[in-house]
């Protein structure tokens, strides 16, 4: 990943620095508590054993909506995503991204129909699940618990009468239906005060929360049950530029900590490559271009590509020197 000042630790951040970045597997930390030696070579050597280790795969991806005439949306698409690592997925409007995810987490609706394809979830235990063949129970367990989602609108999803606290635990009760109230009340305290929002809000309806707070509450919902994946489709796009960077860099340094892998979908190609290990570039339904963003950004080698990164006039100069709004 290209190091940008985005990555970087600011006043804003909400991670002792003593904290230390744990592996994928490992679960939330409670803020505050350092580990010791052992458990960071430990943890050290599971990181190096995950290096390259793939958590999701997708073969051959077909979607087609079945209106008249059929649309194909998305045509033979494989993408690999490996663990921890952030997987930039870009293209313009209409071509196909959003039903991908869509695709991908099993959410999609007629006339979405995925014609062909194989997703699998490569579990942290080790074993496989075959996404594409869930059904009910199985496939509302899947969800959230090992791939959760965020996505452009999603804050407007937020239940206009129930408070921060009930949104957060309802994720708990449905999912861990043993746990305790107490630990569930902590939980979500320590879930908000992840994505940057203060716990006191716990308390706050929706529509006392700024767009930014909502979608933050949106991030912390997501991250509720440690999923090894998240799939973030447009997540700030509706938001101004100063919240947008404000909540890139959450997300960036909760993933540097948590460990988790993320498709970051967006038509913001520089962007993209300021926080993506890799791209890949989409256009009409298929997957054009994939390499590192340095690559991307270096040396695109699909006339697309170039097209792409030309529409957009910051992208010049030095890597870094792009990114936008200077220090906010
Ligand atoms: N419900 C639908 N019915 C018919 N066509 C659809 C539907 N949803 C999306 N499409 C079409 O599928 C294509 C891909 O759309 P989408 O996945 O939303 O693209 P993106 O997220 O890249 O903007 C577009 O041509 C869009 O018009
Ligand atoms: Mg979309």
């Amino acid at each position: 990943m290209i190091r940008h000042p985005l990555s970087e630790p600011d006043a804003l951040t909400v991670i002792p620095a003593n904290a230390g970045i744990p592996a994928p597997h490992q679960p939330t930390e409670i803020p505050g508590q350092a580990r010791d030696d052992s458990q960071a070579a430990r943890d050290d050597s599971q990181a190096a054993r995950d290096e390259g280790r793939a958590v999701l795969t997708a073969r051959d991806v077909s979607i087609t909506y079945e209106v008249e005439p059929p649309v194909d949306a998305v045509r033979e698409v494989s993408l690999t995503l490996h663990r921890g690592e952030i997987l930039g997925l870009a293209g313009e409007s209409g071509c196909g991204k959003t039903t991908f995810a869509y695709g991908v987490n099993r959410l999609l609706k007629a006339p979405g129909v995925m014609t062909s394809g194989e997703v699998t979830f490569h579990d942290r235990s080790g074993s496989d699940i075959d996404v594409t063949g869930l059904t009910g129970e199985q496939l509302r367990r899947f969800r959230w618990d090992k791939v959760s989602m965020v996505f452009q609108g999603s804050m407007n999803s937020l239940n206009p009468v129930m408070n921060v606290r009930s949104q957060l635990a309802d994720v708990f009760t449905t999912h861990r239906p043993g746990m305790p109230r107490a630990e569930r009340d902590e939980r979500c305290a320590h879930l908000l005060d992840l994505v940057g929002v203060d716990p006191h809000r716990l308390s706050a309806f929706p529509h006392e929360l700024s767009g930014g707070m909502r979608q933050r509450v949106m991030i912390a919902m997501a991250l509720a049950l440690d999923p090894q994946v998240m799939i973030m489709d447009e997540p700030t796009t509706a938001l101004d530029v100063v919240v947008q960077r404000g909540i890139i860099r959450q997300i960036m340094r909760l993933r540097e900590r948590l460990g988790f892998a993320v498709i970051f979908i967006t038509h913001d190609l520089p962007l993209l490559i300021e926080i993506s290990d890799r791209i890949a570039i989409m256009r009409d339904g298929r997957i054009v271009e994939e390499a590192t963003a340095e690559q991307i950004y270096r040396s695109p080698r699909h006339a697309y590509t170039r097209q792409l990164l030309s529409s957009f006039p910051s992208l010049t100069g030095e890597r870094g020197g792009f990114v936008r709004g200077g220090a906010a």
